[in-house]
């Protein structure tokens, strides 16, 4: 089916047998004696050579075999003459399928900015870079689904467009088909949203959480993995308005699970990261490794391949929110009053604190739990001392928080206290509130970034660059 991959022709014998090679043209390159094209077709980072012979085609044809151009190349696979390359194709025949003027083709070879090429992500792909982080977040996509099925869980499709806000935390895009310049109106001259497509107020989902625990008190072990959009306004490198997000949901899981879960299930996907795309994780480590030339000896990071060979090899380090903060307090930063926010029993970290914890004092992943109950989320099951809940963030070098999970609280009466005393009107969460009054049970879930991940394992400093297509603040263009 289809020809053959580039991917799978560099892997060849060379027997001079006939091939054809489908492809972009990356560089073309003319010398006395042979003229060398290099094709890409996004199988695999290494492009493969096909040379021809002066002459041997019109000046005209070979002046629409430019960068970006697409070929159909046929000709006879042999051993590689030059260095860097096993095989090549001796080409007999060019069939050109699409030219790029040079003039206006935005992709030559040579560096270009991140920022320049967030601004053409219709053809961003085609460069080294982006398409090794696009077949890196391919195999862990693959790798999620792979970990999970081969652990008994089932993926749960959970609904994009949901009624109800998961966080609590307000920061929902709004779906509705009314005419926004002639709005229905109630009598009370509010908004009618009996009369929108869904007969009431609808959103994208932040998380597929709510959902998945109604999957989990059936099937006891259940995943969802989609697009979750959030529309808080922060522009860092660290947020999208869109995002991906694993969420596992475990009945019977206490918190201890739940962390033990989560470990293996990073260091499982990183691992088959590590062992299935050598060739990607090679090129963007040579890249990092480029980029960090300019720094200090002392502020440059462990190499990428040692970076994720350390976090799975590695025990990550647990111990709880009111630990970390003694941590804190004791530490130089807050003596020397370094850190920017300021550090006390209840407060929310910021990333400056998670990154002293992750990157400076334990030097490695961390899992922190037990946090303050008003900094978390009403779904979390209370501590016996009522003043913290049963919540686990998983913190790594560099990306700061990439899980946020907890035991959710299964007490019907606790739920309901807690639902109420953030301001959600039971209502609507009547269905959620019911498993906790039809068959309860100890549960427990987590999330993972998914784009947090890609980040991490590509080592990429934002993430606009690990999702094909960003959304954020003022950016929907493609
Ligand atoms: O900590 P969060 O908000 O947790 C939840 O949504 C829970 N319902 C998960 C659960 O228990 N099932 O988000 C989980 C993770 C974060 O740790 C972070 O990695 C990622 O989702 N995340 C984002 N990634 C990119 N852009 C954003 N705006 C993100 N917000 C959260
Ligand atoms: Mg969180």
């Amino acid at each position: 089916m289809g020809p053959l991959q580039i991917k799978d022709i560099l892997q060849t014998a060379p027997e001079n047998q006939s091939v054809v090679v489908k492809g972009w043209v990356r560089t073309k390159r003319e010398s006395k004696n042979a003229i060398f094209i290099a094709l890409n077709d996004g199988s695999t980072i290494n492009n493969i050579q096909a040379v021809a012979e002066p002459g041997q085609f019109s000046a005209e044809l070979l002046l629409t075999v430019t960068t970006g151009s697409c070929l159909k190349v046929t000709g006879q696979l042999i051993a590689s003459q030059g260095a860097g390359q096993t095989v090549e194709v001796k080409i007999s025949d060019i069939e050109v399928y699409g030219t790029a003027d040079p003039e206006e083709y935005p992709l030559q070879p040579k560096k270009h900015s991140l920022e320049f090429l967030r601004e053409i992500a219709h053809l961003r792909p085609r460069t080294n870079t982006f398409s090794a982080i696009l077949r890196i977040r391919h195999a862990l996509a693959f790798a999620v689904h792979q970990y999970f099925n081969d652990k008994g869980f089932f993926y749960l499709h959970t609904p994009v467009i949901t009624a109800s806000d998961a966080e609590g935390a307000g920061e929902m895009f709004r779906v509705t088909t009314l005419d926004l310049n002639n709005l229905p109106r109630t009598e009370e001259g509010a908004i009618n949203f009996k009369e929108d497509f869904f007969g009431r107020e609808a959103n994208l989902t932040v998380s597929g959480q709510l959902e998945g625990e109604l999957g989990a008190m059936a099937l006891s072990k259940i995943y969802t993995f989609g697009p979750t959009f959030r529309a808080e306004n922060s522009n860092t490198t660290r947020h999208l308005a869109e995002f991906w997000m694993i969420e596992p949901e475990m009945a019977f899981f206490e918190l201890e699970d739940n962390m033990d879960l989560a470990e293996d299930f990073v260091k499982k996907v990183i691992t088959y990261a590590l062992i299935n795309c050598k060739d990607d994780l090679n090129f963007l480590q040579n890249r990092l490794t480029e980029e960090e030339k300019s720094k200090p000896q002392n502020e440059r990071s462990l190499p990428l391949l040692e970076k994720l060979a350390f976090v799975v090899d590695n025990p990550f380090e647990r111990l709880t929110y009111t630990e970390a903060i003694d941590i804190l307090l004791k530490s130089k930063p807050h003596k020397e009053g370094k850190f920017q926010f300021p550090v006390g029993w209840g407060i929310d970290l910021s990333s400056e604190h998670e990154r002293y914890l992750v990157e400076k004092h334990f030097k490695k992943p961390v899992i922190l739990t037990n946090y303050p109950r008003e900094i978390k989320s009403f779904y979390m099951k209370l501590d016996e001392d009522g003043k913290t809940v049963r919540a686990m963030d998983v913190l790594f070098p560099g990306i700061g928080e990439i899980i946020g999970g907890s035991q959710r609280e299964e007490s019907y009466e606790k739920l309901l206290g807690r639902v109420k005393e953030i301001g959600i009107d039971p209502e609507n969460l009547w269905w959620y509130l019911e498993t906790r009054k039809f068959g309860t049970a100890p549960h427990s879930g987590f999330g993972l970034g998914f784009e947090r991940l890609v980040q991490f394992v590509t080592g990429m400093g934002n993430i606009r660059d690990v999702i094909p297509f960003p959304r954020y603040p003022k950016s929907a263009e493609f």
